[in-house]
């Protein structure tokens, strides 16, 4: 798509009435979107095709200027999907750049299309159509990243690792389990798209520059015509708020923030220390001088794509912050963060759902690594309320002694002699062994939600339901 800027200096023509010359070359510059809203053409044009459809069943336009409007525009698609349209600064924005191709194309009747409507609703018209299609986009790509952790879980449901918090080993749990603890951060990050999606259903066009329009149109119908639920119901609220634009932004930095999370722990899981993983070659790089290294990039990137997320919200926030009613044109500026947003969060989905389907699961090191760090010190507890009676306090003092003596002798609790057990308390009987295996453990953590093999099946049956 050509983007020319020799046009002479005339004022402008689809508002240069009471302009004696056109724009000093900063001016244009500063002005113009059509950088980067041209990719709303497809918008813009289905957009008006409704609208000129509506004006002519309402005796607006007549139908023979409708036919022409709408063959031109159709027209004007192919030219711009073919990569044959020459977009023009001078003309600002998508808006005007077509309108003007139409008036080339059609004559007189394209400059019926403007009736009863502005770019104020035309722009917030065409901008939702876009964010609305990203919102959809994004609803399936959630879906193909959830259905990817259901497989790894349902797999692992008893495979053993070990759970962390402070990135210290905590308690043995299933990598199944661990699995679908995304299942559910990303499930409720398409929940919130849903909502997204129930939030902007409605169609801004015919609120006209703000103030609605004395012409007899009907907004219920380009409101079904364009898919939108119903109008919007104040056309001041209408061209003003891009609070759509933001809670796209606002979930995009939260679904990001939760790629970022699994990302580090690919990140981690693949050093040679940890071992828990391998990203498979289609997901990692080599080094150009370590010739033995195997680089986990793609999580990395997806990591770092976060910061541009936020970036982009914390800008749009800010550009909005302030504004009185109704249009500005610091409004312009929002497109370009969701555009930008919206392609680094479609790939770092596709990115991690690729690596998480791909990547090879080193159960034997996750297991091995799962009984060190006296990760069943809870269990000796637990089992000394339950069996012997003590009260949780003391059984954890009795517990940190145990700990204490296998450190000193280098071995884990379950390598301690009973003698040495009773030692510490005599109550202790040679069942104790039994809770301090690792896979004893998980399949104890019966609770709702909790880590035994068949509470993991459970959720997944529960997802696999809603996915
Ligand atoms: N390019 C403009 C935007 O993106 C379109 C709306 C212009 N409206 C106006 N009154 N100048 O916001």
């Amino acid at each position: 798509m050509a983007e020319s800027n020799t046009d002479t200096k005339s004022s402008n023509q689809m508002w240069g009435g009471r302009f004696a010359s056109g724009p000093d070359a900063i001016m244009e510059e500063i002005n113009a979107s059509i950088g980067f809203d041209k990719k709303l053409f497809a918008q813009d044009i289905r957009g008006s095709i409704a609208h000129a459809t509506m004006l002519a069943h309402q005796g607006i336009i007549s139908a023979e200027d409708k036919d022409k409007i709408v063959h031109g525009l159709n027209t004007i698609l192919s030219e711009i999907e073919s990569g044959n349209f020459e977009f023009s600064r001078r003309l600002e924005d998508i808006h005007m750049n077509i309108e003007a191709r139409l008036a080339t194309l059609i004559g007189p009747a394209a400059g019926r299309l403007h009736t009863a409507r502005s770019r104020n609703d035309q722009v917030a018209l065409d901008f939702r159509l876009w964010v609305k299609e990203e919102l959809e986009k994004t609803e399936k790509m959630l879906t193909g990243l959830i259905a990817a952790f259901l497989d790894r879980a349902e797999e692992h449901a008893e495979s053993v690792m070990p759970g962390f918090t402070h990135l210290q080993t905590a308690q043995p749990v299933t990598f199944g389990h661990h699995c679908m603890a995304y299942v559910e951060m990303f499930g409720r990050d398409r929940s919130r798209v849903r909502h997204a999606i129930e939030h902007l259903d409605e169609s801004p066009i015919g609120a006209a520059a703000l103030a609605g329009t004395g012409y007899p149109i009907d907004r219920h119908m380009t409101a079904k015509a364009l898919g939108f639920r119903e109008p919007t119901r104040n056309s001041i609220d209408t061209v003003s708020d891009r609070d759509f634009a933001i809670e796209f932004l606002a979930i995009a930095a939260i679904t990001g923030m939760h790629l970022s999370r699994l990302a580090e722990e690919i990140v981690i899981w693949s050093t040679p220390q940890f071992g828990f993983v391998r990203l498979s070659d289609a997901f990692s790089t080599g080094s150009s001088i370590m010739p033995q290294k195997k680089n986990p990039d793609a999580a990395e990137l997806v990591r770092a794509k976060t910061g541009r997320i936020n970036g982009s919200l914390i800008a749009l926030l800010t550009i909005m912050k302030g504004l009185p009613l109704a249009y500005s044109k610091d409004m312009q500026e929002d497109k370009e963060q969701v555009f930008d947003a919206a392609e680094s969060l479609e790939l770092a989905i596709a990115a991690m759902t690729g690596m998480v389907r791909d990547m090879t699961v080193n159960t034997g090191r996750m297991k091995a690594a799962a009984g060190s760090g006296f990760s069943t010190a809870t269990d000796l507890a637990d089992w000394l309320v339950r069996e012997a009676g003590l009260p949780f306090r003391d059984a954890h003092h009795v517990t940190g002694r145990a700990v204490a003596l296998a450190e000193s002798k280098s071995c884990d609790l379950a390598e301690l002699p009973l003698a040495d057990l009773q030692a510490i308390h005599p109550d202790i009987t040679d069942k104790v062994y039994d809770v301090l295996t690792v896979e004893a453990s998980v399949a104890s953590r019966k609770s709702f939600g909790g880590t035994a093999p068949s509470e993991v099946r459970k959720q997944i049956a529960f997802w696999r339901a809603r996915n």
